[in-house]
């Protein structure tokens, strides 16, 4: 798949859609029919968090996201025995490792790696002999970013959660110091080869000074694309998003 130079991948994530099934059981509202619209409407991949819970996505999903879709699948999942064995079963394009558990987070909320290097190392190897990228969600903070490429991660996913909160927080200062440490944790991650994603609680007002980092290839946008569809539709929503980010790269 040829992309223009510079081209920010936008990763859509459907789990919401499964969120909003599952309030009722049953098949409907569908997570495959949803992932199809954001391909139509210029999702280059689609992101899905199976929960050891199974509050939203659910094995099947992840069965017919894996048969159905066009473009790659990233496939969110803790580092547990179990998820490895699901993602070594369906080989996606993308293994994202998130935590799930309070214990396994930083304090900003991405995965702690530095204190369980020796473990994650071990968790990742076989995933990526098995042909997916290895990416994983990490504050911007230099002592994860460094130990997720010494444990021989691929790509990186910077949380911006603290961001995305301090801006509809109407906290400012906190905002932009939020902001600059993931922009220079992108330069920084970046030098060391590792290719820099970044995602949580993105809005069309918060995407265009993440979108215009040079080193950031892909954005993963999920709960807001999904509760903005309640209102103008899930088409027309993807697009404005990609339209936000194409002019804050331009
Ligand atoms: N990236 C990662 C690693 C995530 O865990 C999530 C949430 O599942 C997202 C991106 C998307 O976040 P949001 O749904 O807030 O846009």
């Amino acid at each position: 798949m040829t992309q223009p130079v510079g081209h920010l991948r936008l990763g859509v994530n459907i789990d919401h859609v499964a969120t909003v099934r599952n309030a009722r059981g049953g098949d409907t509202p569908d997570p495959l029919r949803a992932a199809k619209i954001a391909e139509a409407a210029g999702a280059d991949g689609i992101t899905a968090h199976l929960r050891e819970d199974r509050r939203h996505i659910s094995d099947n999903d992840i069965e017919r996201l894996m048969e159905g879709l066009a473009v790659p699948l990233n496939f969110e999942m803790a580092a547990t025995d179990e998820m490895q064995k699901i993602a070594l079963r369906h080989k996606p394009h993308a293994v994202c490792i998130v935590p799930e558990k309070r214990e396994e987070r930083t304090t900003e909320g991405g995965l702690e790696v530095a204190r369980e290097e020796n473990r994650l190392a071990h968790f990742i190897a076989p995933l990526r002999d098995a042909g997916c990228r290895v990416s994983i969600f990490i504050a911007a903070d230099i002592r994860q970013i460094e130990a997720a490429h010494r444990i021989g991660a691929q790509v990186i996913e910077l949380h911006s959660g603290a961001y995305c909160d301090a801006h509809h927080e109407g906290r400012f200062e906190d905002r932009d110091r939020e902001l600059e440490a993931m922009r220079e944790m992108a330069g920084f991650a970046h030098g060391l080869g590792l290719e820099v994603h970044v995602g949580h609680g993105l809005t069309y007002e918060t995407v265009a000074p993440v979108a215009a980092f040079p080193e950031a290839v892909e954005l993963n946008i999920g709960h807001f694309l999904i509760g903005e569809a309640i209102f103008r539709g899930l088409d027309p929503a993807i697009r404005e998003m990609r339209r936000l980010m194409d002019e804050a790269r331009a």
